[in-house]
């Protein structure tokens, strides 16, 4: 166990993929807690939970998993989701915000306005509508018990951003833009839900080294030349570590913005990077 036990605790996770989304269910649930997957592809969320169902230290933690379709960018949906969730429990404990689809990635000359809206609904306004949707089952989760009796309960959202906050780089700028609403946004939620017992923070992870991102390395690999091992090196440079975060170093900070070995902490921003940026 990397964190606070997240036994009994029902954490839903919305924008689930295969990389990041899989191995947080798959950690959060072998600490004891029942995981809702979510996201639009419905037979990659169905086969994600039962992965997890099925893996042996989940089944010792007594944690499951459950799947259900999404679309974050649609209301409806999303209250279909928290209908779905509210058949299963009557208080949520932790929403993990993580839906994302690879943006323009040209400068704004190039980028039209279409597509930075498009980044600004999947990613601010869906983390938003979301949260909305489902503060009440939240505040039902903060009023349970707490583990240590001196402490007062909380529930809490984390809301994925991006090391993207810290630089302006040319081509990152739609995403940039997106990802920086969105801790604004995190702020916001946090001074409007902190009275009722939830908490909100966002995780800015600099690079996920799994499969979506080797994709992205695969393609800029064949489109300048050199390999996939030489565009981690040349990427790699610029971490003090020398190094890019596996999905576990991303989802271990997460993980413990979802317990309650952080109950005092709402408002930030946790970025995990392999050191490239101070903040
Ligand atoms: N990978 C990196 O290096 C990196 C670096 C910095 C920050 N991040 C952030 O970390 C988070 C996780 O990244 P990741 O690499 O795990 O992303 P990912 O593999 O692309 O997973 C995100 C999932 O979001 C789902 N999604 C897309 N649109 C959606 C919608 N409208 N409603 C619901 N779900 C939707 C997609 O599944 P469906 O298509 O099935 O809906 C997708 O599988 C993202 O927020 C990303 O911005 C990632």
């Amino acid at each position: 166990m990397t964190s606070g036990s997240l036994r009994g605790r029902t954490i839903v996770i919305v924008g689930a993929g295969p990389g990041f989304g899989h191995t947080l269910a798959r950690r959060a649930a072998a600490q004891g807690a029942t995981v809702v997957v979510a996201a639009r592809t419905v037979s990659r969320v169905e086969e994600m939970a039962e992965a997890v169902r099925a893996d042996d230290e989940v089944r010792r933690a007594g944690g499951t998993a459950i799947a259900a379709p999404v679309d974050a960018t649609d209301p409806d949906s999303v209250r279909v989701l928290r209908e779905t969730v509210e058949g299963h429990t009557d208080a949520v404990h932790g929403l993990v915000y993580s839906a994302f689809a690879v943006p323009s990635m040209k400068p704004l000359a190039r980028t039209d306005h279409d597509q930075i809206s498009a980044g600004i609904d999947l990613s601010v306004l869906g983390a938003l509508r979301t949260t909305q949707e489902f503060t009440a089952l939240l505040e039902a989760g903060a009023a349970g018990p707490a583990t240590d009796a001196a402490d007062a309960a909380t529930s809490s959202v984390v809301m994925m951003a991006s090391a993207v906050i810290h630089h302006s780089r040319e081509r990152y700028a739609g995403y940039k833009i997106a990802k920086t609403a969105l801790v604004a946004l995190g702020h916001s939620l946090a001074t409007e839900l902190g009275p009722r017992g939830i908490r909100v923070n966002t995780v800015a992870p600099g690079y996920i080294y799994g499969d979506t991102l080797k994709a992205y390395f695969e393609s800029l690999a064949g489109k300048y030349g050199g390999t996939l091992e030489d565009v981690y090196a040349h990427t790699a440079e610029r971490m003090d570590l020398r190094r890019l975060p596996s999905e576990r170093e991303i989802v271990d900070p997460v993980l413990f913005l979802l317990s309650d070995a952080a109950s005092a902490v709402t408002g930030q921003t946790l970025t995990v990077d392999c050191g490239e940026f101070h903040t």
